[in-house]
């Protein structure tokens, strides 16, 4: 049976590739368990810095498969938690998720982006929330995260219209961090996760946790979170250590302390 998640460990990055070419990627509980499975492996790698989720060529993820939630009711999607209950596990992770995105990332699968730290897109990518075409409406966070990343006026066009925002746009607007000629997405997305995880473990979390503060709280709260957990970084071996490499002209080695 193929495996419709499949998972790589490249040095310090952990690579999870969601595997339904024949579907684009559609997202049933079997991809979102398996994804899930994955972030928990990698979390408690200590030898992990940093993930990535990609998908192929064609698409990161063209959505939820249609098929297997189209029989859901109420009570089965309330009862089972459906959507809370297995696919926040990206957003829980407390190293990055960087998400490689090529080809569609539509309803769920540009939820699924958006859940991640940030998005690489290639200059193929398309973004978009077709929900209301099927007559239903994003519920992974599409109307909560989409505002926040481009803004109420591109959000509400994008869900209401269905329309699909390319690259470029998507760069614009702030969806995505970096655009990346297709052929070279991969590499390069792989790259800058190496780069992050080969900094110090614990030095990435407060980062992560430190700018997702910036999301839940006013600027002073936020500002007060950043200046306890900055504190705190003083107490790290591996702040001794960095300071003392740059001051010694050498390379830090970090040892996650
Ligand atoms: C199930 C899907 C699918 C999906 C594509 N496929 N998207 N199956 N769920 N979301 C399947 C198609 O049925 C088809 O299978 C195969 O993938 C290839 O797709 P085609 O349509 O033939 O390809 P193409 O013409 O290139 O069009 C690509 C596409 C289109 C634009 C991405 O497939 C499309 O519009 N897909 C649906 C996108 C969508 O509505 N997403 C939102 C889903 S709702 P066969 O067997 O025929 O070859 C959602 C809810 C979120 O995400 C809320 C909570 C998560």
């Amino acid at each position: 049976m193929t495996q419709v998640v499949l998972t790589e460990i490249h040095g310090k990055v952990g690579l999870i590739r969601i595997n339904r070419p024949e579907a684009m990627n559609a997202l049933n509980n079997e991809v979102v368990d398996a994804i899930g499975a994955a972030v928990d492996a990698f979390e408690a790698d200590e030898n992990i810095g940093c993930m990535v989720i990609t998908g192929n060529e064609k698409a990161f993820a063209a959505g939820a498969d249609i098929g297997f939630m189209k029989d859901f009711d109420y009570m089965h999607a309330y009862k089972t938690d459906f959507i809370t209950r297995n696919w926040e596990r990206i957003k829980t992770t407390r190293k990055p998720v960087i998400a490689a995105v090529a080809g569609f990332a539509l309803g769920g699968g540009c939820e699924m982006a958006m859940m991640c730290d940030m998005i690489f897109a290639a200059d193929t990518a398309k973004f978009g929330q077709p929900e209301i075409r099927l007559g239903t409406m994003p519920g992974a966070g599409g109307t909560q995260r989409l505002p926040r990343a481009v803004g109420k006026a591109k959000a509400m066009d994008m869900c209401l219209t269905a329309r699909m925002m390319d690259a470029a746009e998507a760069e614009k607007a702030g969806l995505v961090a970096r655009i990346i000629p297709a052929d070279q997405l991969l590499e390069e997305t792989m790259k800058a996760a190496a780069t992050i995880a080969g900094y110090s473990l614990p030095v990435i979390m407060m980062i992560k946790e430190t700018v997702n503060r910036a999301y839940e709280s006013s600027l002073n709260e936020g500002l007060l979170f950043e200046r306890r957990v900055f504190h705190s970084a003083f107490a790290l071996e591996d702040q001794k250590e960095g300071m003392a490499a740059f001051v010694e002209k050498r390379k830090p080695v970090f040892k996650n302390r």
